[in-house]
């Protein structure tokens, strides 16, 4: 008998390889190609043939001008952050993919949705991973009253559309869908060929019916499942659930959604009654915050429409090792290594005999290029053992040059500090120089080079 012909997928990015290598050559991850094997020839065009039912076959062209506008229906999950990184509620028909590590709160997030959706609508709770005690149990703790909920604990594709035709329901979450698997499909559960066969019938099925679909995706470092970035090419909108799972603070970040706008962030609290909203969340990120302490410099940092109040904390120690460690949690440490050869260079200030740890409080990523000046003053403070006063805050981007460049928003930025309790601000004299800023109770600092941001934390202390 001749032996299945096998070949090699990447589970990050679904690029196929013939042959087993430790680097994808697509996405460049190490560790992430898994062997599968190939369907044989005819199985596999019957497959794709089923799965894109409904997408093709019986389509033609239409002129743009007599296309009509959609009209999308959003129902409200109950949960006001959720609803405005989905673009104001959950749209009919839509699929949502919910990305993010196990552990981190998925299943509970979707469970407490369920209740508010349930009350309008029918809501099909599909789970591969818990039985229905489990979920009970999880409910009632919850408070979740489970009117129109109706739950199914099934892993098998074609078991769950069959139920599916049976409840009919309007919403439908599966978690997860690595889960799921399908009897036509010779591989393993998880794997990417699985994985993304069941997810296109899920997501066929659901622009034919106008069934809103929740796809939970468990995030694995590892790569020994395929990653949610299979996924994201398929679905409307990609929700990224992070945090670190020993800290209560949790962030749902959009990062694809075609009914709504990226970079909007909800931010929720895990309690021991399941999520809680946290509608301020700079409030939240100052507490508790040390004081007097060397290293430590806030920024706001805007995300999706919303200032946030963040914290930088850096630590910068001689080191031990022939080539200085660098670690960094919460901002890209490509940025720090820029940032620091620009301190080195225009300020000969001397990094490279130090280790450098750097860390973003609260769990929180920040990716906008206004959060350089912070991230340079709290190295400048680590480094030189000054403080950077409570009560000021910097902001602005800073170039190869030693130049401080503009930022948006700054008005917003600036008075979400002011609300804070923050009396001055250091931010770019380009921005300044635009349009004067004036604040109530705030101290505008502009400043044009990192020359003058270290002139400026001498004078502050
Ligand atoms: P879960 O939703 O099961 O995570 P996921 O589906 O993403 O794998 O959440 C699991 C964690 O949440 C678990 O460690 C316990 C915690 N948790 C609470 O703190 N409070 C609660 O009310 C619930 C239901 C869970
Ligand atoms: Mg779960």
């Amino acid at each position: 008998m001749k032996a299945p012909k096998t070949y090699f997928v990447c589970t990050e990015c679904g690029a196929h390889s013939p042959k087993w290598l430790g680097k994808c050559p697509h996405c460049g991850r190490w560790n992430t190609l898994a062997e599968e094997v190939a369907e044989p020839e005819e199985e596999a065009s019957s497959t794709r043939r089923t799965s894109l039912a409904g997408l093709s076959g019986d389509s033609h062209a239409t002129a743009y001008t007599e296309l009509s506008m959609p009209t999308y229906m959003r129902s409200e999950t109950g949960l006001s952050e959720l609803d405005r990184v989905l673009g104001d509620g959950l749209v009919t028909g839509s699929v949502v993919l919910l990305a993010g590590e196990p552990g981190i709160g998925k299943s509970t997030l979707l469970m407490q949705i369920s209740d508010c959706l349930g009350q309008s609508r029918k809501v099909l709770y599909v789970s591969g991973e818990e039985s229905g005690g489990q979920l009970k149990l999880r409910a009632k703790r919850l408070g979740v009253s489970g009117e129109h909920l109706y739950i199914l604990t099934e892993t098998n594709l074609e078991h769950i559309l069959a139920e599916t035709d049976q409840v009919k329901p309007d919403v439908m979450i599966l978690d997860s869908i690595q889960t799921i698997y399908s009897d036509r499909i010779n591989s393993a559960p998880g794997s990417v060929t699985q994985v993304r066969e069941c997810a296109l019938t899920f997501i066929n099925k659901a622009k034919a019916e106008g069934i809103s679909m929740l796809l939970v995706g468990h995030v694995n470092k590892e790569g020994g499942i395929a990653g949610p970035k299979v996924l994201e090419h398929m679905v409307d909108a990609v929700l990224y659930f992070e945090g670190e799972r020993q800290q209560a603070y949790r962030v749902i970040r959009a990062v694809k959604n075609r009914y709504g706008s990226t970079n909007e962030i909800g931010v929720f609290e895990m309690t021991d009654k399941g999520l809680a909203e946290v509608a301020n969340p700079s409030e939240m990120l100052m507490a508790g915050r040390p004081r007097n302490v060397s290293g430590n410099c806030a920024l706001c940092t805007i995300e999706g429409t919303r200032p946030l109040i963040a914290e930088i904390q850096a630590l910068v120690t001689p080191t031990v090792f022939p080539s200085p460690r660098r670690t960094s949690n919460g901002v890209d440490y490509n940025r720090v290594y820029l940032i620091l050869a620009v301190l080195e260079k225009r300020l000969g200030l001397k990094f490279y005999q130090n280790d450098v740890y750097l860390n973003v409080i609260g769990g929180l990523s920040i990716d906008e290029p206004a959060a350089d000046l912070a991230i340079a003053a709290s190295l400048i403070s680590s480094l030189t053992d000054r403080v950077v006063p409570d009560d000021l805050i910097v902001m602005g981007e800073l170039g190869l040059a030693g130049e401080v460049r503009s930022i948006s928003n700054l008005e917003q930025r600036v008075r979400e500090a002011a609300r804070l309790g923050f009396t001055k601000a250091i931010v770019p004299f380009r921005n300044a120089e635009k349009r004067p800023l004036s604040v109530e109770g705030m101290k505008i600092i502009p400043v044009k080079s990192v020359y003058e941001i270290l002139q400026e934390l001498r004078e502050q202390v």
